[in-house]
């Protein structure tokens, strides 16, 4: 095949406006704690931990080790009828950090196939307890659970749906809980919009609970822009699926492991799903992985219940692979011995204060918080939403700090060994720069 001459052009990036991007691109060329080094020679600092994923810094020595010496000793190892001890010493490790009782643990390589699993399990559940009638899945507007067929149609989000939707049918969605009329500005959770859970039992109405599977949800809605739940809100979602014998899912691929101040949101938000989705953070993504954890019950009732032979028709040639188990197992290591999940905790009032310092600078008509994640609204410019924001990202990214931009919302998660000077600069250069956008 003869190719252009052009290094950029094989590469189709992934959600990414590739012409743009070509014709003026961004390139890092290395990475160390809490900053990236741009191919120009320019340190960044790190305000998204990547795409919320990087929780512990980058090239943290203990997982760097880790990968090395496992790729020297055990490049890959099926786990299908065959396993090795890697994959049991991070499921073990993992089920200990769940509320319980989801002490069960299915290997993936992603969010999305964390997504498509969970969907899968619920549906294969509600099977093996006789309740085969039970196929429908409800999402949330404004959802984000990744790409693969199962996420986006549970998903909330017109641009991924409309082309690629019409695979899976049988989905209904929620309202969202985003409410800027009555919430704006509020620090951690807002006071109003647990009743928007009671749309569940419209739904419920409307279908028949006895068509119904499960429910997912993201606990805080990260990627269309930082939602935080209201008070009450997944309490009464709780208390609805259980009542409706409704699976519960919390996609957790943003929040596991420190995001919001613990191993969970389930745990610090206190209401416990029955299934939860990771990614990201497990490995601090330093290699690719996933995992759902599973309630003994749904778990039970699925593997111990059913006759001999396979009893989930389900599995990645990478679930549990070694080089990514080594990774996960130093990462939690990591997370403990550095008490990462108490820090991201005890620097989230600092944290608090400076995102709402922003209040009254231009063009902000929303700041929102949890944990180590914030969410600044921007007014959109007329007609041309989401170009402010992207107006923004680009004086950040030239000036030293990448930050994510979806619509005309920043998002922030920086990695959780950021000191309250990276806050104080990553905010003071925010506000700073606000004021030459227009
Ligand atoms: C809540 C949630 N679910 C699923 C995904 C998809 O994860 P991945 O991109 O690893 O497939 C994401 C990615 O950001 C996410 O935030």
């Amino acid at each position: 095949m003869k190719l252009e001459n052009d290094p950029l052009a094989a590469f189709w990036m992934p959600f990414t406006a590739n012409r743009a991007f070509k014709a003026a691109p961004r390139l890092l060329s290395s990475a160390k704690d809490m900053h990236y080094t741009s191919s120009d020679g320019r340190q960044v600092l790190d305000g998204t931990a990547g795409l919320w994923c990087v929780n512990a810094g980058h090239c943290r020595a203990p997982i760097v080790e880790a990968i090395r010496k496992t790729a020297g000793e055990m490049d890959f190892g099926p786990t299908f009828q065959l396993a090795h001890p890697l994959a049991f010493e991070l499921a073990t490790r993992l089920a200990a950090l769940m509320p319980e009782p989801l002490d069960r643990i299915f290997f993936t390589n992603s969010g999305s196939e964390s997504v498509d699993t969970a969907l899968k399990i619920a549906l294969a559940y509600q099977r093996a307890r006789g309740e085969g009638t039970r196929t429908r899945l409800i999402g949330r507007e404004r959802g984000y659970h990744g790409v693969g067929f199962g996420g986006i149609s549970v998903g909330g989000i017109v641009n991924n749906r409309r082309q690629f939707g019409t695979l899976l049918t049988g989905v209904d969605h929620l309202p969202h809980t985003h409410d800027l009329a009555a919430n704006a500005f509020t620090k951690g959770r807002p006071q109003h919009g647990a009743h928007l859970a009671d749309d569940l039992e419209r739904i419920v109405a409307l279908h028949g609970a006895e068509t119904i599977a499960a429910v997912i949800v993201e606990p805080m809605a990260g990627s269309t822009g930082v939602l935080i739940p209201p008070l009450g809100y997944l309490e009464r979602l709780r208390e609805i699926c259980t009542r409706h014998g409704i699976v519960l899912i919390f996609d957790e691929v943003i929040t596991a492991f420190g995001r919001l101040g613990g191993a969970t949101a389930a745990e610090v938000l206190g209401v416990t799903p029955d299934i939860i989705t990771m990614a990201k953070g497990l490995t601090n993504a330093a290699v690719p992985m996933g995992a759902v954890a599973v309630s003994r019950v749904i778990h039970d009732a699925v593997v111990e219940g059913g006759p001999d032979g396979i009893e989930l028709f389900h599995g990645y040639t990478y679930s549990g692979h070694p080089l990514a188990a080594a990774a996960g197992i130093a990462s939690l290591d990591l997370y403990r011995d550095e008490g990462l999940f108490e820090r991201a905790a005890d620097l989230s009032g600092y944290w608090q204060d400076a995102v709402h310092s922003l209040k009254g600078k231009p063009h902000v008509i929303d700041l929102r918080n949890l944990g180590i994640v914030a969410g600044i609204e921007l007014e959109p410019r007329a007609g041309a939403a989401g170009k402010r924001a992207m107006e923004l990202f680009h004086k950040c990214f030239d000036t030293g700090l990448l930050i994510r931009v979806t619509g005309d919302i920043v998002a922030l998660s920086p990695p959780l060994i950021l000191e309250k000077a990276h806050i104080d600069e990553m905010i003071g250069r925010i506000g700073d720069l606000l004021a030459t956008v227009d």
